[in-house]
């Protein structure tokens, strides 16, 4: 079962070179490791050796089985988290604690239960600025429109229609407020911008609509992006570049590391190309395999996990 899984590991082919163009390193880890506490004084590392180095503008998607330490990853990048060996930078400095630098849309994102959707995406930004400017100045209030103006129309790109605005968190679906959850990190624009498993409670026709929102709005201003998913076809749609965490094949412990980094052939054609690429069902599956060969290591799990839990359907 073992050597069937390495045996059927496919090649991908090679990549043809892109004229090299410096650029500006925005996140570099360095050796990073992390293990957690798991009772009776023992530990877990979760992941191991990571070296990862991520250009400004990149649109990195990752990928990997559940619980291979893919959302620790994008807490150690935010500050969150910290790492246990090694070094985590964001624009060359080191990461010590959660700031402005990057925007965040968790796995498990919380709205304020007692603010309105434009009430919850305004606080970030408008707190911010107030404590500059003070809110009794008339600049603050003049930004303040501004920011409405601009909130409303990421709400807008997000779905979200004007007479949803003044609800609160629980008079919209889940879907609805991880929408809500993603105006709210963009309208801070960050630099770089951590995505977990943002589109995970969507409709396949609203998850395609996003998926373009995403793409145009990474297109307008460059933000770096790492977005975390398990949908396979999702990745080649949006990534410039995969990143698949999980375990090496001549490793039998729980511990991640990057199994398989490679640019996206598929983001070189136009966003409404991609998805009727004749490429994307082929790299698709052997980007599956890969995943699948490292998780049946142990011949434990399922072919159908990596794809969960939302598998591969759109
Ligand atoms: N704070 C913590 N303390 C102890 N263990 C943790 C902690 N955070 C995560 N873990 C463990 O680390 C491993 C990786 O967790 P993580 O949430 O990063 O996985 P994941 O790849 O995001 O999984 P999923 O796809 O299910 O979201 C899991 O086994 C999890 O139980
Ligand atoms: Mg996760």
């Amino acid at each position: 079962m073992v050597s069937a899984a390495l045996a059927a590991r496919p090649q991908l082919d090679p990549i043809p070179a892109l004229a090299p163009v410096p650029r500006r390193t925005e996140i570099a880890l360095r050796n990073v490791s992390v293990l957690y506490p798991c009772g009776r004084g023992d530990s877990k590392t979760v992941l191991s050796g990571i070296d990862l180095e991520i250009a400004a503008g990149e649109f990195v998607v990752v990928l990997g089985e559940t619980g291979c330490g893919k959302s620790t990853l994008l807490r150690l990048i935010l500050g969150e988290d910290s790492p246990t060996a090694g070094s985590v930078q964001v624009d060359g400095k080191p990461v010590t604690r959660i700031d402005a630098r990057c925007g965040y849309v968790p796995q498990k994102y919380s709205l304020f239960p007692d603010r309105t959707v434009m009430g919850n995406v305004m606080y970030g930004p408008e707190n911010a600025r107030s404590g500059i400017l003070g809110r009794w100045r008339p600049s603050f209030w003049r930004y303040r429109r501004e920011l409405r103006d601009e909130a409303g129309q990421y709400l807008g790109r997000m779905g979200l229609r004007p007479q949803d605005l003044t609800k609160y968190p629980h008079q919209l679906s889940g879907g609805m407020q991880q929408r809500v959850a993603i105006a709210q990190a963009l309208l801070m624009r960050p630099p770089v911008l951590l995505m977990d498993e943002a589109f995970s409670a969507l409709d396949p026709s609203t998850r395609s609509r996003l998926q373009e929102q995403i793409h145009s709005v990474w297109l307008e201003s460059r933000p770096t992006i790492l977005f975390v998913t398990h949908n396979t076809q999702e990745a080649l749609l949006l990534g410039t570049r995969l990143i698949l965490l999980g375990r090496h094949l001549d490793d039998r412990s729980q511990r991640s590391n990057i199994l398989l980094d490679m640019e996206n052939p598929l983001s070189r054609l136009p966003f409404a190309r991609r998805a009727q690429s004749p490429e994307l069902h082929r790299i698709q599956e052997q980007v599956k395999q890969i995943a699948f060969a490292a998780s049946s290591m142990d011949g434990t799990e399922d072919p159908a996990e990596f794809a969960n839990p939302e598998s591969d359907s759109q």
